[in-house]
């Protein structure tokens, strides 16, 4: 696919086939996380894939209980010690978060929905999948075939969103 016909198809699905999804299609997408660029390449993330039944069903108690029905979800989760920080900024959040961008344009290269899920009670999350104290928990998203076509949502027009040389 085109890269912009990727961006404007990509969806936040929530309804999913049960299908299962291609082990190498799964591997390919975390490939493309795994290229994200990152603080002093610190590369601070682990991609927790869920495939088992009872490890979803924890984890979708932890927020969004809909999560469940999806054939995976994929948990990324980060070392905040190891990328850097700028005055209050820590820098794992943005990392993280675009690695998980790349996986989830991934996806929607191969016809995969996604939708990322940020608000979850991180300590149930993590109890879920064994992360250690350590590690923090940053988002999710479940991976599957989509079983609804939503239509694009609304965006602030460009002229709103851009300037040029002075913010205004
Ligand atoms: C950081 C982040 C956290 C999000 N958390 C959730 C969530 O917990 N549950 C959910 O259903 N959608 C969540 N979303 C999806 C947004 O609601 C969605 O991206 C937005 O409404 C635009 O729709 P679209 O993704 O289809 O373009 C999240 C999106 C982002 C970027």
């Amino acid at each position: 696919m085109d890269f912009m016909e990727v961006i404007n198809r990509r969806r936040s699905i929530r309804k999913y086939k049960p299908d299962a999804i291609p082990e190498e299609d799964i591997k390919d997408i975390i490939e493309a996380a795994r290229l994200a660029p990152s603080w002093a390449n610190s590369q601070c993330w682990k991609f927790v894939v869920i495939t088992d039944p009872d490890v979803k069903s924890q984890l979708a108690k932890a927020g969004n209980s809909w999560i469940e029905n999806a054939p995976v979800i994929i948990t990324i989760c980060a070392d905040p010690t190891k990328p850097g920080t700028k005055g209050d900024q820590e820098y794992y959040m943005l990392d993280a978060g675009i690695a998980m961008e790349h996986l989830i344009l991934a996806a929607a290269n191969k016809g995969l929905g996604t939708c990322w899920i940020g608000a979850f009670d991180e300590k149930a999350a993590a109890k879920a999948l064994g992360v250690p104290d350590n590690i923090r928990v940053v988002a999710s998203t479940p991976l599957g075939y989509p079983a609804e076509e939503p239509s694009q949502r609304p965006r602030r027009k460009l002229e709103d969103v851009m300037c040029i040389n002075r913010y205004e």
